[in-house]
């Protein structure tokens, strides 16, 4: 069982709506005359697409995918397995992957081979957060909200077993 307690503030709501609207102005910049498909990758990374996209003034569609899960484990099983697949076109759209974190790379690689399949115009990667230190497989971030520390987050849509992810700030795990 975790309690709050164990927890420390890593990055607060200011700083987190700081970086969306940086994050924001940077897709606005290279996606104008475009209307870009941003594929959410479920569950956490649905209070991240919520925010960022109130913040894009382009013409957009959304989507979202959701993967078999960790179960209630902490780390990657490494088998990645589609639950619920995208439903719009892909072939010929600019593709804008939206995640929470990339950890081990596993999740996110699997997504991006996933779509690249289904012959996209373009394909990039946005991440709210990105724990380097942690990295199995090589992911090319194209726009990246803050780098985390080696230690387990939650809130802001991220979860542990399933819990806190209604939290508006982001919290670490005590070690
Ligand atoms: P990866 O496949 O190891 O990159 O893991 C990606 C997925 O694991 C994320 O989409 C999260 O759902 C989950 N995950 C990895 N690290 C954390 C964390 O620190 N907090 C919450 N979820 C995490
Ligand atoms: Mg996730």
């Amino acid at each position: 069982m975790v309690f709050q307690s164990q927890f420390t503030i890593l990055i607060s709501r200011d700083e987190i709506a700081k970086a969306v609207d940086r994050l924001a102005c940077e897709i606005k910049r290279d996606y104008q005359d475009k209307q870009p498909l941003l594929i959410s990758v479920l569950k956490g990374s649905f209070v991240f697409m919520a925010d960022l996209i109130r913040q894009l003034d382009l013409p957009l569609d959304l989507d979202f995918i959701r993967l078999s899960s960790y179960g209630a484990a902490r780390e990657s099983a490494g088998k990645v397995r589609v639950v619920q697949g995208v439903k719009t076109p892909i072939k010929g759209r600019d593709v804008l992957v939206i995640e929470d974190i990339v950890d081990t790379g596993i999740t996110v690689s699997f997504v991006l081979d996933y779509l690249k399949k289904k012959h996209p115009a373009s394909l990039k990667l946005c991440t709210l957060t990105d724990k380097p230190s942690r990295r199995r497989v090589p992911v090319p971030i194209d726009y990246r909200g803050f780098t985390v520390p080696n230690r387990f987050i939650v809130g802001y849509g991220l979860d542990i077993d399933q819990r806190f992810r209604n939290l508006p700030d982001i919290y670490a795990l005590e070690d």
